[in-house]
């Protein structure tokens, strides 16, 4: 387990590494020309032979020698213009550069940016995460600590922050990276427990019983074809004299097939993540808790397989969710709306400031948007402005897309009060609107993550597979509204 922790000056620390930052044209960041002048002049011409401008994650490693008290030095570039999300990227590159190392000591904190440390920690950290606990010969990152050279309190304090998070979206990332064999609803349901358990939070979880009794048609629908019982669960942070209130929701499909509308071999590949909306909320629920962010925010996971059994919702039926709507089911493969109905309107009896949910609800959405960004919907500006603030600030790249009015007939049935499907275009849009159908006129916040919920390669401090994308938002929007 890595720990981030103040280290000394240059002049009196040592390290296996140092990491230094450059910005563009071989301008020297903190600490960089301290590191110049100890090792030497051939330094700036062995760079410049690397061809190592300080162009952003450009990196040269150079060895210590007898110079200086580090194994090595390693150059990181961070291009032109500095920003956090550049920061954080930049020390994603060097966790993983330098992951063999036990000790590694930085000065990327030091660049003037606000809460420098929060994504230097949050960096590091989170491009060093693997998912290895099934391989026989895992190679785990060796670094122990990552010492921030001449930090202070309030350095260590954004460090914590950082390192919180990272927390949290390694908490997401496990979660869905994990095979939907080994994560049940019960099996999640029980890590909630934990969390719970943890970090004070209260939690809530409905068996298969009380879902019936609490009249949770889309889920038990979309459950009814599965072997494994469905779960609700219901994480809830309420810090004393806190105001502003908050629901979060997250679809919680642990394996996706599409049901009697069966996918395609390809197609159910990676359906084991299509619960990262919910591993999103339990990550953001531990971070919001220990961070203890002073408002009140409920966490709503609906979770189930959605599996094609022979008790299997059929296209054709006809549902009741939780808030009374009728939905006829024309497609068992848009299941993440039918459980999230449920999830919705339990969200609105809270009568909260706001309702995010948060779903890789569509494939269309990922077309429209490509795999890196989420699609943003909401039924109110400030919220849709509340929440895409809460994205730029914490580097999440999320894009709004329309709630077109008009494209409300697409789903309606002739028999029940909508259907869950709209044909063939506007797919991400016309799963907006249906879940509109169970909001009311709470303000809300729809993030469809279908694109960004994984990753196929890995690049800075994003892994391949789960990249726990929305844990960052979530939390980011919390602390906003802590402060608004
Ligand atoms: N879980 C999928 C959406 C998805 C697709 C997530 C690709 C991540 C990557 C969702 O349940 C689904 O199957 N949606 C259908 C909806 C359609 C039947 C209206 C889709 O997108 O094709
Ligand atoms: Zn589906
Ligand atoms: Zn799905």
């Amino acid at each position: 387990m890595i720990e981030v922790v103040a280290g000394e000056s240059l002049d009196t620390a040592n390290a296996d590494v140092l990491v230094v930052p450059v910005l563009s044209e071989l301008t020297w960041g903190p600490g960089a020309e301290w590191a110049v002048a100890a090792l030497g002049d051939w330094v700036e011409g062995y760079l410049s032979a690397q061809e190592f401008t300080g162009k952003a994650r450009q990196m040269a490693t150079v060895p210590g020698g007898d110079a200086v008290a580090f194994g090595r030095v390693v150059f990181v570039g961070l291009g032109d213009e500095v920003d956090a999300e550049g920061l954080r990227r930049a020390a994603g590159s060097v966790g993983r550069a330098v992951s063999k190392y036990a000790t590694v000591v930085t000065t990327l904190h030091q660049l003037e940016i606000d809460d420098a440390a929060e994504c230097v920690a949050f960096g590091f950290i989170a491009g060093q995460y693997r998912f290895d606990k099934y391989l026989s010969d895992p190679k785990p990152a060796k670094t122990e600590a990552l010492e921030l050279a001449g930090a202070d309190a309030s350095a260590m304090d954004a460090a914590q922050r950082g390192t919180t998070l990272a927390a949290g979206v390694a908490l997401a990332r496990d979660l869905v990276n994990e095979p939907a064999s080994a994560k049940p609803p019960t099996h999640l349901a029980a890590v909630a427990e934990e969390i719970g358990a943890d970090t004070g939070l209260a939690v809530t979880v409905y068996d298969e019983a009380a879902c019936v009794e609490e009249r949770f048609g889309g889920l038990l629908g979309v459950a009814a074809g599965a072997t494994n019982p469905p779960r609700m669960v219901v994480l809830r942070h309420e810090p004393e004299g806190a105001e502003a209130s908050v629901v979060l929701v997250g679809k919680g499909i642990v394996f996706d097939s599409g049901g009697l509308s069966l996918k395609p071999p390809a197609a159910m590949e990676t359906m084991k993540t299509d619960m990262s909306g919910a591993a999103a909320v339990f990550g953001a629920m531990q971070a919001i808790a220990r961070l203890d962010v002073p408002v009140n925010v409920t966490a709503i996971a609906p979770l189930t397989e959605n599996m094609p059994g022979g008790s299997a919702l059929r296209p054709g039926d006809v549902l009741r969710a939780r808030n009374g709507k009728t939905i006829e089911v024309l497609n068992t493969d848009a299941e993440g709306r039918l459980v999230l109905a449920d999830g919705l309107s339990l969200a609105v009896e809270e009568d909260p400031d706001l309702i995010v949910d948060i779903a890789t609800l569509t494939g269309a959405c990922k077309v429209a948007l490509g795999a890196s960004i989420g699609g943003l919907f909401g039924n109110d500006d400030y919220a849709i402005s509340a929440v895409t603030a809460a994205a730029a600030r914490a580097g999440e790249n999320v894009w709004p897309l329309p709630l077109e009015k008009e494209y409300g007939s697409l789903i309606e049935s002739p028999i029940a009060d909508v259907k869950n499907i709209g044909g063939r275009f506007g797919g991400a849009i016309t799963a907006g609107l249906f879940l509109a159908h169970f909001v009311d006129d709470v303000p809300w916040v729809h993030l469809d993550i279908a694109g960004p919920a994984r990753a196929d390669k890995a690049e800075h401090y994003i892994p391949k597979g789960a990249t726990g994308f929305g844990v960052r938002t979530m939390v980011a929007l919390v602390q906003d509204l802590a402060r608004s």
